[in-house]
């Protein structure tokens, strides 16, 4: 078991650092710089949809919402998410030139499998993404896009998310070219940036020591909470959602805007709160969040594009991330939280890899 963990002592810290070279092998012969398009090899006519619905649980599920706002700001197809469990029953508008998305690493769980063929009763187009090879949503979709992330032993996902968010992003290039929206200079601009990831995402996994010392920090917490805002506010939520699968801490996550309509009432000077801060369209708004948190005493970790040195003087801790389209950010951000999860589960003694009451797949109701 040793030697299948490749030296590390866990799964999941083995499944962090094959990241980089997971995007490689997500976005690999794909991209197309050159032409400003994608080759996903899918049989669909993207004329021939007029919305997405995109239905998936727990991590994919995020990978999900991330998908749902580039497919609506590349290709500006009305995009809906929904967890599986919820979409399978809520009897859905659906016709026959909508696309079903489902998005799962095991392509098993029964909810979003259920939800799958929910859409495909009413008429749908429905297309996999999707991990496990052969897997049983693999055999009831028209088309499978496959993230190529290989097998995902550790419990709590994370290199299938990073494979996820990748997949969509090439999803919602491909969509808006074809759709005539994304100009080819913009495609191109972006699968630029796309072919940087492996290298930026190594570059966050060498900061692992300063992760470890925010552990230190901040591990003894009986609470944290994640905000972000757009395509950060699904990182903010899967940062949460690690640090609670395996540390068992209770972690809430907010979509940063929101966060005055409640959980403002929560913060004080043992709350920390980890703020998903790069630099983007909304970044002034964040900052004015942080703020608002550090008048209530609340302690922030930001999460900050390289190079900003404003935001130390707002926050407690800033953790730097290399510079990137903005939509592309949750791709080198939710490194840090992976790690952040990880380190603070290994100081408190917790099972990383087996965490209690969870399964990798769950394929009951
Ligand atoms: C379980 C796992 C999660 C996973 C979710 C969806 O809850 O513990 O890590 O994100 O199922 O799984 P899927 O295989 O559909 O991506």
């Amino acid at each position: 078991e040793a030697a299948e963990k490749g030296g590390f002592p866990h799964y999941m810290l083995k499944e962090i650092y094959e990241q980089p070279w997971v995007l490689e092998n997500t976005l690999g012969g794909r991209l197309r710089e050159e032409e400003g398009d994608v080759e996903l090899g899918l049989g669909l006519d993207p004329m021939a949809i007029d919305r997405i619905h995109v239905i998936a649980c727990g991590t994919a599920a995020y990978a999900g919402w991330y998908g749902k706002y580039l497919l609506e700001a590349l290709a500006r197809i009305p995009t809906e998410w929904d967890v599986a469990s919820e979409y399978r029953y809520r009897d859905p508008v659906v016709d026959e030139r909508t696309l079903a998305i489902a998005i799962s690493q095991s392509g098993e769980t029964i909810d979003t499998l259920e939800g799958l063929r929910e859409a495909k009763r009413k008429g749908a187009r429905t297309l996999g993404v999707i991990n496990a090879k052969g897997s049983s949503i693999t055999r009831e979709v028209e088309d499978v896009l496959y993230i190529h992330a290989g097998p995902e032993i550790g419990v709590a996902s994370t290199k299938a998310y990073m494979a996820m968010l990748a997949a969509m992003a090439m999803l919602a290039v491909h969509f808006g070219r074809r759709r005539g929206i994304l100009s080819k200079e913009e495609a191109q601009r972006l699968l630029k940036e796309m072919r940087k990831l492996p290298r930026l995402v190594e570059e966050v996994l060498e900061k692992r020591p300063l992760i470890a010392h925010l552990a230190e920090k901040y591990h003894q917490a009986q609470d944290f909470l994640f905000l972000g805002r757009h395509v950060q506010a699904p990182t903010a939520y899967e940062g949460a959602l690690k640090l609670k699968e395996i540390s068992y801490i209770h972690a809430e996550a907010y979509p940063a805007g929101e966060m005055k309509h409640g959980p403002i009432a929560l913060i004080d000077e043992h709350l920390p709160v980890v703020v998903l801060a790069t630099k983007g369209p909304l970044y002034e708004k964040t900052l004015s969040n942080i703020q608002e948190v550090r008048a209530r005493g609340g302690k922030v970790i930001a999460i900050a594009t390289e190079g900003d040195m404003e935001i130390g003087k707002l926050a407690q801790d800033v953790f730097h991330v290399p510079e990137v389209h903005p939509l592309l950010a949750p791709m080198v951000s939710v490194v840090p939280l992976q790690l952040l999860a990880y380190e603070i589960a290994v100081l408190l003694g917790r099972d990383v890899d087996q965490p209690r009451n969870l399964a990798k797949s769950v394929t009951v109701e």
